[in-house]
């Protein structure tokens, strides 16, 4: 039996009347907040970077997944509302937060963001809202970082205000798998909390998956992403043995990968990127090192992973070296900076550590990514090289970290002398150089 307070809420879920906000419009928090204007709730985004705002409200998108032509639809139709302003939220039913958890200097958790915005959603928090924090972070930190802030004020979280933790599960890029479409997990502080969470999300979400505690929910995340993190590290491992041995790990994958049952396919690379595989499992490993505990596995993966970058310079030497030249000097033109295929999000990308590594060495680097119109390295800057015949005759090495299905491998196989190929991308190009591999 709801209260009253509850009962009111899940009503104007079931109506479509709760007027919704998504705090943090990134990667995760700029789509969520269309899909909740698709199911018809009254939205509002809310980001403290102003220049963001302004390119949301010129219908300006900044992230890939989020067609700038549909940006502009619901401008024009006014269903499309953004602001920095934290009073704006006085009147919100349901808020989600979505702001950024990196790590700090010495890889530990920085929850920097989230007590930010808890301490300001704190001073418009009223009797019936439901927040519910969709970052990623470790078990714990809803109830022991996020509540008390929330409740600085006098409220009760589960009495006077609803709280829960649904964690974001967006890949980005995947057409397949969307918001819509990938089962959403939803641990609430009581249990109506997580019933009140699960109505909402029943609006746009096809499957709802209840846990009992947030705490379930905050390791459920990290249980994906630490699974993730240790299958790679454990095929960049047999990548480096496989080489040694003389075997191709990518036809070991391919084989194994025929087995219809209790086998799942991961691939090895220059190292992992983005903003969950590099971090997420160090916050798990950080909570529980607070404990004593040692989380031993996850540790190991994450120096594994973290080493790939050093084994890609190697290879370079390697391909130099059979040409009698070395890194110093040499035009080197890196194919893909951004940190998995068909995105253009650069961050943590071991396209970038590559490059600096080469750079330290004297390396001359240019790259061509379609995607990512500049990055910088190291205080260097550089911009997106067209690719062309000239470009790849003119270096010295052709170095592929990322695979995008835009980028014309066929070309750079007719054209390249040396090509170091850290992603199987030329495997069925013809190529009249040397391809050194992983
Ligand atoms: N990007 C992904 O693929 C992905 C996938 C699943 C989960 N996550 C998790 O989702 C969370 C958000 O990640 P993201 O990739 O969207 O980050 P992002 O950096 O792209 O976006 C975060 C936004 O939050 C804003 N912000 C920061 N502090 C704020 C505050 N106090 N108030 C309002 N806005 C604030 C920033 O200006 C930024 O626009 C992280 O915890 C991340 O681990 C990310």
């Amino acid at each position: 039996m709801l209260s009253p307070l509850a009962a009111t809420l899940e009503q104007r879920i079931q109506e479509r009347q709760a007027r919704v906000a998504v705090v943090g419009l990134g990667y995760v928090g700029l789509p969520l907040l269309l899909h909740v204007i698709r199911a018809g709730f009254p939205s509002l985004g809310l980001d403290i970077d102003r220049q963001r705002l302004q390119r949301l409200q010129a219908g300006d998108s900044y992230v890939q997944d989020v067609p700038p032509d549909e940006l502009y639809s619901l401008l024009s139709a006014g269903k499309l509302e953004v602001t920095d302003d934290y009073a704006q939220l006085t009147d919100r039913d349901i808020v989600l937060v979505c702001v950024p958890t990196p790590l700090g200097k010495s890889r530990d958790p920085d929850l920097r963001y989230i007590v930010q915005a808890a301490t300001r959603l704190a001073e418009c928090l009223h009797r019936g809202q439901l927040i519910i924090l969709e970052s990623t972070t470790y078990p714990g930190s809803t109830e022991e970082v996020v509540k008390p802030v929330l409740e600085s004020g006098g409220l009760r979280a589960g009495d006077d205000f609803f709280l829960a933790f649904s964690p974001e599960r967006i890949d980005p890029g995947n057409r397949k798998y969307t918001i819509e479409n990938t089962p959403k997990i939803v641990g609430g502080l009581t249990p109506t909390c997580t019933h009140l969470a699960c109505r909402f999300y029943e609006a746009f979400v096809s499957a709802v998956h209840p846990v009992p505690s947030i705490r379930t929910a905050e390791m459920a995340k990290l249980l994906e992403n630490a699974f993730r993190a240790l299958n790679i590290a454990l095929v960049n491992e047999l990548a480096l043995l496989s080489h040694s041995i003389g075997v191709d790990i990518w036809e070991v994958i391919e084989a194994a990968a025929t087995k219809p049952f209790g086998f799942m396919p991961f691939y090895p690379g220059p190292g992992v990127g983005g903003h969950c595989i590099p971090v997420d499992p160090h916050y798990l490993s950080w909570r529980v090192k607070n404990l004593s505990l040692p989380a031993r596995l996850i540790d190991l993966a994450m120096e594994i992973n973290s080493q790939m970058p050093a084994h890609v310079l190697h290879r370079t030497f390697d391909a130099l070296n059979s040409v009698g030249k070395s890194v110093r000097g040499a035009q080197i033109l890196i194919i893909g900076v951004a940190y998995k295929p068909n995105v253009g999000d650069t961050r943590e990308s071991p396209a970038l550590k590559v490059m600096q590594l080469l750079q330290e060495r004297g390396g001359r680097l240019r790259y061509h990514d379609p995607l990512v119109p500049e990055v910088e390295v190291d205080g260097i800057r550089y911009t997106n090289q067209p690719l062309s015949p000239a470009l790849i005759e003119g270096s010295d090495c052709v170095l592929i970290t990322t695979h995008h299905d835009q980028i014309d491998y066929e070309m750079i196989g007719q054209h390249a002398d040396l090509i170091v190929d850290t992603r199987n991308a030329m495997r069925s190009v013809r190529c009249r150089g040397r391809v050194f591999r992983l």
